[in-house]
């Protein structure tokens, strides 16, 4: 690609407000045939949005789009596609009860494939496959693929419409370390054919991998544009957070606040083949990590003690009394809570109000002390949006129309307010901006110190080596290893005990 070559795609410009609310300021951005440019920036800074006004979902109030150099206006989703620009969405737009094959060439407008049977188009989308080299059945029915093939469907349905420009936002946050390596593949792949990617992604280690270069958008406001190659990770940091970041994951020796009381423990349990005769205890202070890969039951774990799913054998006893913890709601009876993996799905009313959203199970809890004022509510809201540096522009705003990551911060702030006793958190940092990473870490500690007791799912494993005082690493369903945290000197070493290698 010759240098004066126009850019794939050039944004320049660009302003946009909700309402009396600016979230992008006069951003120009740009991105060529066969570059990865990462996106990165705050929770709410505007990436999203920054990219759905090139998808033709919001209008920018001010500004030009140009592909290959030549003025596009882009009114609509359908004006995007016609310009060979392909959406990875977050939220997966096929539809479960359709073949694979079915999903990659539906679409209401004519592709350049025109209308097709099924027959052809299984031939159509095996060839696709074929050529992004990744093994994926056109046959089978999506609902029962696992996620990463969701996310490879999503790519061929763009690249079926023919785009040119790809978009992912934050396309790993919901993928195994493997799969997440076969999507870093399909990406050098697709750049070699002179693809362009845009990548939106909260994780450093990822950006420096594939992406070329990088752009950070602050408070709506590009303040960094840069090749990989001549920025440090520091400086990245410093851009995104507007000062420089503390070091979070440091380590810090907390065996001085770990009581000695058992509150948590678990003998023998089982629910199914998901989980396989767990045994662990917990104590006052204490945070255990849960490591492990995809289906190692980590998730069914946390479940389990939550009541969500049904234990078939095996004991559970918390304050040494044995407890019967058949639904969410004997649970949080117990003062065990469980932040969960899929929050937006599960921990969010997306039209009701933050402040709602927010204290919602305190309502639930407190209601049979009478009503809770409306003051009061907005009071502990506020509360809680400052504790967590929750993006709002008020707090009677509709949660739905806040970034990601803000919405995440909304279900964990909300879980907090029931003062548990147990906390369980499932990848509670993921989609979650650096800042707030180490807030939300620096959180965990204070209430472990508060004598609360904490078990914490995470993938990153720094993360994961920082907090927890010890780690189980779970295989199939069942503890392989049980690691004293003094006793891990590596993140290598944790890695490969993961793997089953140690
Ligand atoms: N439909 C909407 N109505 C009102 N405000 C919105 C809407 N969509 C986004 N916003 C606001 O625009 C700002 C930028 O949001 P955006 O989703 O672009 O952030 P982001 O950089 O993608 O953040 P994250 O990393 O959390 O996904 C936020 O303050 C958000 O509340
Ligand atoms: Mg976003």
């Amino acid at each position: 690609m010759s240098s004066n070559s126009p850019a794939a795609v050039e944004m320049s410009g660009v302003h946009k407000a909700f309402g009396a609310n600016p979230v992008l300021k006069n951003v120009d951005f740009t991105v060529n045939a066969g570059e990865v440019h990462a996106l990165a920036g705050e929770n709410g800074a505007g990436k999203s949005t920054l990219m759905k006004i090139l998808q033709g979902v919001y209008q920018m109030d001010q500004g030009q789009i140009f592909v290959n150099g030549n003025p596009v206006e882009i009114s609509d989703t359908f004006d995007a596609k016609a310009a060979g620009i392909g959406m990875v969405f977050q939220e997966f737009s096929l539809i479960p009860t359709l073949t694979v094959a079915q999903n990659v060439f539906l679409t209401n407008e004519p592709t350049k494939f025109g209308l097709i049977s099924d027959s052809k188009a299984r031939e159509l989308a095996a060839e696709l496959f074929k050529e992004m080299e990744v093994d994926v059945d056109p046959q089978r029915i999506v609902e029962y693929l696992p996620t990463a093939l969701w996310q490879l469907t999503e790519i061929a349905k763009a690249l079926a419409q023919n785009a040119k420009v790809l978009i992912m936002d934050e396309p790993t946050a919901s993928l195994a370390k493997h799969e997440a390596e076969a999507l870093f593949a399909l990406i050098q792949r697709l750049k070699a054919k002179g693809i362009a990617i845009i990548y939106i992604s909260h994780r450093m280690d990822e950006i420096y991998r594939i992406a070329d270069r990088i752009t950070v958008l602050r408070d709506g406001v590009r303040v960094l544009t840069e090749s990989l190659t001549e920025v440090t990770p520091a400086q990245i940091v410093e851009a995104i957070v507007g000062r420089q970041a503390a070091a979070h994951l440091v380590h810090q020796d907390r065996s001085d606040k770990i009581r000695p009381e058992v509150v948590l423990e678990v003998e023998n349990l089982s629910a199914g083949p998901k989980l396989r005769g767990i045994s662990m205890q917990v104590r006052r202070g204490e945070i255990i990590g849960l490591a492990g890969l995809m289906g190692s039951g980590r998730t069914e774990l946390v479940n389990t003690l939550f009541g969500i799913l049904k234990p078939t054998s095996g004991t559970i006893k918390v304050n040494g009394k044995v407890l019967a913890i058949s639904s969410p709601k004997d649970a949080i009876n117990n003062r065990i809570a469980l932040i969960p993996e899929d929050r937006r799905a599960q921990g969010l009313v997306l039209d009701h109000p933050v402040t709602e959203n927010l204290t919602l199970p305190l309502l639930e809890n407190l209601s049979r002390f009478g009503l809770l004022s409306n003051s009061r509510i907005l009071r502990r809201s506020k509360e809680l949006i400052k504790q967590f540096s929750i993006k709002a522009a008020f707090p009677g705003i509709r949660v739905g129309s806040l970034s990601g990551g803000n919405q995440q911060k909304v279900v964990i702030g909300k879980w907090l307010g029931t003062d548990p006793q147990i906390l369980m958190m499932d990848e509670p940092t993921a989609g979650v901006d650096i800042g707030t990473k180490s807030e939300i870490l620096d959180l965990v500690r204070q209430i472990a110190d508060e004598g609360k007791s904490v078990i914490l799912i995470s993938s990153e494993l720094p993360e994961l080596l920082s907090v927890s005082d010890r780690i189980l690493v779970l295989k199939d369903g069942a503890v392989a290893k049980e690691l004293d945290r003094k006793d891990i000197p590596t993140e290598e070493f944790l890695q490969l005990a993961i793997q089953g290698a140690a």
